[in-house]
């Protein structure tokens, strides 16, 4: 199968790429889209860096070809916010210290939306279970933990510390 142009939505918006039947996600976004805040690592499904929301769901972008994810949704790191204002979920991570060199950070965001989505009110094994599959070599995870804890609470109140 040749070159194909594929439509796709992501963060809410429609838009035409070009595919080929070997592109992983995770190049459509950083490379034709722009949006590199989904980081490479591994490459390997091991790290979670890449983690992006397929229809809702955490998915590796570096293991999902492009081809597959016709006419799902697609969110990324760069959709969590809304206009100019940061999700609860990135404005916990800043207060609470979540973030160090950052590059677990937007695969970190996702997989916690996904939890958060399902279950408002996870308890503390149930957070690090949802983020098990995304490391973190700064941090020690206590502060991620804290400040998935933190977010789940302020989004319970309506938004409100
Ligand atoms: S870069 Fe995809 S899991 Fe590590
Ligand atoms: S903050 Fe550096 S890898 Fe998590």
């Amino acid at each position: 199968m040749a070159k194909q142009i594929a439509s796709l939505r992501v963060n809410g918006q429609a838009c035409d790429v070009i595919v080929e039947p070997h592109m992983l996600l995770i190049d459509i976004l950083r490379d034709q889209l722009g949006l590199t805040g989904t980081k490479y690592a591994c490459g390997a499904g091991d790290c979670g860096a890449c983690t992006v929301l397929i229809d809702g769901q955490p998915c590796f972008s570096c293991l999902t070809l492009a081809i597959t994810v016709r006419g799902k949704e697609i969110t990324t790191i760069e959709g969590l916010g809304e206009g100019g204002t940061l999700h609860p979920l990135q404005e916990a991570f800043i207060g609470k210290a979540a973030i160090q060199c950052g590059f677990c950070t937007p695969g970190m965001l996702m997989s916690a939306k996904a939890l958060l989505d399902e279950n408002p009110a996870p308890s503390r094994q149930e957070i690090a279970v949802a983020l098990a599959g995304n490391l973190c070599r700064c941090t020690g995870y206590v502060k991620i933990l804290d400040a998935v804890e933190s977010a789940a609470a302020v989004m319970r109140n309506g938004g409100r510390p």
